[in-house]
């Protein structure tokens, strides 16, 4: 059994492993194609959430197939890595955030694995979305690597693919968001369903639109999180140890 996954959002559509490989996991969602390695002596799963060439956009994500392929594989943590606008000013370009609760303002997402019928009814429990022991395994893991990273803050999830108005920003901060990206929900949400303990990292690329003083590109907050992606790296290698 393998008990940890990383799931690898924009810029870490790649991750060292030794004795890699790509299996490929049929679920009810269609099938996927994760790849199993070794960090250090753990075996885990390494998942790319937008695949290897980042073709896949966060709205087509197939979410419901990668995290089922996870439990099948019998995952009981995953960390995923995101990246992240700052509406806070308290939150700063290049800092790594563990978000502890979300704002949904996706729409066209498959939400839930329970659709009736005969997978039945479930409401599952969202007071902690993000697992408070993996976010406290990934803090003890910064402290001893002597990385700065915030426990805690509020995730808005847009639909994307498009980056938001300042007008929508502004909505959103006035709701109590401090960061803003495209993929947390339902990603989180169907990890919560199917039993995993799952945490996000974010990668702070860029101050939310209209904060920054010039227009958001793709382009910056790919060059961000590529200078991120060193330390992310480490710091889930210095995680998954402990
Ligand atoms: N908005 C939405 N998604 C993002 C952003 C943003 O500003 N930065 C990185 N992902």
């Amino acid at each position: 059994m393998i008990h940890y996954a990383l799931i690898g959002g924009t810029g870490v559509e790649h991750f060292e492993l030794s004795e890699q490989r790509v299996i490929k996991v049929k679920t009810p969602y269609g099938t996927v194609e994760p790849m199993i390695g070794k960090l250090d002596k753990r075996e885990l799963v390494f998942m790319s959430r937008h695949g290897r060439d980042h073709a896949t956009p966060p709205h087509l994500v197939n979410y419901r197939a990668n995290i089922w392929a996870l439990r099948e594989l019998g995952v009981r943590k995953v960390l995923a890595t995101a990246a992240v606008g700052s509406l806070s000013p308290e939150i700063h370009l290049g800092e790594l955030v563990l978000p502890d609760q979300f704002l949904d303002f996706t729409k066209s997402r498959p939400q839930t694995f329970y659709e009736g019928g005969q997978q039945g009814v479930l409401h599952v429990d969202m007071t902690e979305p993000y697992c408070s022991t993996a976010r406290q395994l990934i803090i003890e893991a910064s402290d001893h690597l002597g990385f700065a990273v915030k426990n805690g803050a509020c995730y808005v999830c847009t639909e994307g693919p498009r980056f938001e108005t300042p007008a929508e920003i502004r909505m959103f901060q006035r709701l109590g968001a401090e960061l803003v990206g495209m993929t947390s929900v339902p990603e989180v949400v169907l990890a919560r369903e199917l039993g995993m303990c799952y945490a996000t990292i974010g990668m702070v690329t860029n101050e939310a639109a209209g904060i920054s003083a010039h227009p958001l590109t793709h382009a910056e907050v790919m060059e961000s999180v590529e200078k991120l992606g060193v330390n992310v790296a480490k710091l889930i290698e210095e995680t998954v140890e402990l």
